[in-house]
């Protein structure tokens, strides 16, 4: 195995616990539709496109509706998930994020941002993290959705680094599958029965030692 030098992370549920406001920002759409949507309905949701969410909850409810109608939601959804994210501070950063940031810095590793989000520099910008990514790669710029690896692999290009060489930290299941069809190490953040297919798994970044990434980085 390689040296790791690039550490790629996932945004929401990663860096920061988004998944709430993805949540209740949904939750409200698909009331609206006459679609019940739970807790778990939501875990389907977790690191897929703005597009794809919609999909999935028409197709939970057995609906469909124009284009228009698709848009129209799409917008509205996003509208009320901003109105979250608006009152976002360095509190909503998870806990060992920001040591884990700190200490890779510290060792002169590079740091990227992998997020299918079209939302992510503000809400990087609102939790005052901006400084630490050498690169930012989100849902503006990739035109496949994870478990395709085309986020991860523009991330590693755009800090001249090869795949092997990049360890990428997730929290849902198709990010892993992203990481590992780029050739990349995955470290799960959740459950391990969850992220089955990753190569480590995490309950958090407090759970992450500083000896298990300088094992990573001197291999
Ligand atoms: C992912 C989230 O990071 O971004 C998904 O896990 C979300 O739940 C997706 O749908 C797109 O986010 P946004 O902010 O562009 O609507
Ligand atoms: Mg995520």
């Amino acid at each position: 195995m390689q040296k790791i030098r690039t550490y790629i992370f996932d945004l929401d549920g990663v860096i920061v616990d988004t998944a709430k406001y993805h949540f209740q920002a949904w939750k409200k759409s698909a009331e609206e539709l006459g679609i019940e949507f739970t807790k778990d309905s939501n875990e389907l949701l977790k690191g897929v496109s703005r597009i794809r969410s919609l999909e999935i909850i028409l197709e939970l409810g057995n609906k469909k509706i124009s284009d228009a109608e698709f848009d129209r939601i799409l917008n509205e959804k996003n509208k009320n998930y901003l109105s979250y994210i608006e009152k976002m501070d360095a509190s909503e950063i998870l806990p060992g994020v920001l040591d884990a940031l700190k200490w890779i810095k510290n060792e002169g590793g590079k740091i990227v941002l992998g997020s299918a989000s079209k939302n992510a520099k503000p809400i990087l910008e609102k939790v005052g993290l901006m400084e630490y990514f050498d690169a930012i790669v989100d849902g503006n710029d990739v035109s496949k959705v994870k478990p395709d690896p085309e986020v991860f692999l523009l991330g590693a290009e755009r800090t001249n680094s090869k795949p092997e060489e990049c360890l990428v930290f997730e929290d849902a299941i198709a990010g892993i599958q992203a990481a590992n069809n780029a050739g990349m190490l995955s470290i799960g953040i959740g459950e391990k029965e969850v992220l089955k297919e990753a190569d480590y798994v995490f309950a958090d970044f407090t759970q992450i030692s500083k000896e298990f990434l300088e094992k990573l980085e001197n291999n």
